[in-house]
């Protein structure tokens, strides 16, 4: 006798059931180039539900920089960076990342999901303690939950409560405090300097995951110990980054598993990255226009009665009571040729994200909020 281990997939009908009633909003198949509009299901929606942040995933400046270094260097390096290497692009682009967010070194990662974890894993021991803000992205709690040390978590950017977690670990633990600059469900920012002065005080070593700010708004890294970024946001890209002391990121190079054991970004995802960043340095007006209109879209959804939380980045979080009010005002908006991004079970809150980025135009902006009035009910209404 014996279980059998896809009976739990064939009794797992939850997607199944969604699909049926057609609310199932995941894994969307879009024709075309990324941008500000997008072409999905044989219809034009205006696209607020990617992290293209500063609207370069289709810049013909990034798209020829990676064709260019895959007919120099080919596709891929068909292995890990240990082994099988990386090109000079590779070097270049951890060199350009340190200057530009001020940190000494950086490491790349296949991913962000794989820096964080890389990081958080490779750097703790069993009697170490790692704390993580309530709303830090999974890969954080993925890299505290992997790596041998106890993962405890802390309310979202609450320093008090931080502070008597740290006050509680034994004396002789190591501390990791994660937290992520920008949050990517709420759309807040991080109280960092209050973070930084917790950290200092207990001992603490802090990385900052800012995965969602990286490009588009300064961050002071001052009393920062380690930043992850990620390539799949404003870098149009993919792969990820750990920048920090030099010996820490040796340290890592011979401890972090996701970068030993996976392989390298390819030339091209590379390539793409570094262009993406020259731009980003020297084009700032695209995080600050996309910062703008995100709050410029909360303005008009708070006269439209929404009760919309405050936000610091291109991300406007709109809570919603429940799984089927959420479900309802994300397909009347993709009725009206918007695209958002439902924010559903397991999530700890229902709603509706929204991200706006630099290739979003005024007469977008204004599409979107008109498209809210007739789809998405205020509190008052309901
Ligand atoms: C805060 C945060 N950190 C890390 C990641 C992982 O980044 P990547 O897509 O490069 O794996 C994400 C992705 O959504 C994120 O939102």
């Amino acid at each position: 006798m014996s279980v059998d281990l896809f009976a739990r997939c064939r009794d797992y009908d939850v997607a199944r059931a969604a699909r049926a009633a057609g609310v199932y909003p995941y894994y969307p198949v879009f024709a075309g180039p990324g941008g500000p509009v997008a072409e999905l299901d044989g219809r034009t929606v205006i696209m607020c539900g990617s992290s293209d942040y500063l609207g370069l995933a289709a810049d013909p400046r990034v798209i020829r920089a990676a064709r260019d270094a895959a007919a120099r260097y080919g596709t891929s390096r068909s292995g890990s960076r240990m082994l099988n290497g990386g090109t000079p692009l590779h070097a270049e682009l951890e060199r350009e990342l340190a200057a530009f967010a001020g940190l000494p070194e950086a490491l790349l990662f296949p991913a962000g999901y794989q820096a964080n974890v890389g990081a958080i894993a490779g750097l703790t021991g069993r009697r170490d303690a790692v704390l993580v803000d309530a709303e830090a992205h999974a890969s954080a709690y993925d890299g505290a939950g992997l790596g041998p040390g106890r993962a405890l978590r802390f309310r979202h950017n609450a320093a008090d409560d931080l502070a008597r977690r740290l006050a509680a670990c034994p004396g002789d633990a190591a501390r990791l405090v994660v937290v992520d600059g920008l949050y990517s469900m709420s759309g807040d920012a991080c109280p960092l300097p209050a973070m930084i002065t917790t950290c200092r005080r207990y001992g603490a070593r802090l990385l900052v995951d800012d995965a969602h700010g990286f490009g588009v708004r300064p961050l002071d890294v001052t009393g920062v110990d380690l930043l992850t970024v990620t390539f799949s946001k404003a870098l149009a890209s993919v792969g990820g980054a750990v920048l920090g002391p030099p010996e820490v990121l040796d340290y890592l190079r011979h401890h972090a598993r996701p970068e030993i054991f996976s392989a390298v970004a390819p030339p091209a995802s590379v390539a793409a990255a570094l262009a993406a960043l020259r731009i980003a340095a020297a084009e700032p007006w695209r995080g600050e226009r996309a910062i703008a209109g995100a709050a410029r879209l909360r303005a008009v959804l708070g006269t439209q009665g929404h009760a919309v939380p405050a936000g610091a980045g291109p991300i406007v979080a709109l809570p919603l009571p429940d799984l089927a009010s959420t479900l309802a005002a994300w397909r009347g908006l993709l009725a009206a040729g918007v695209y958002v991004n439902p924010v559903v079970p397991p999530a700890a809150r229902c709603g509706l994200r929204i991200t706006i980025t630099a290739a979003h135009t005024g007469a977008h902006l204004d599409a979107v909020a008109a498209a809210f009035a007739g789809r998405v009910a205020p509190p008052a209404a309901r």
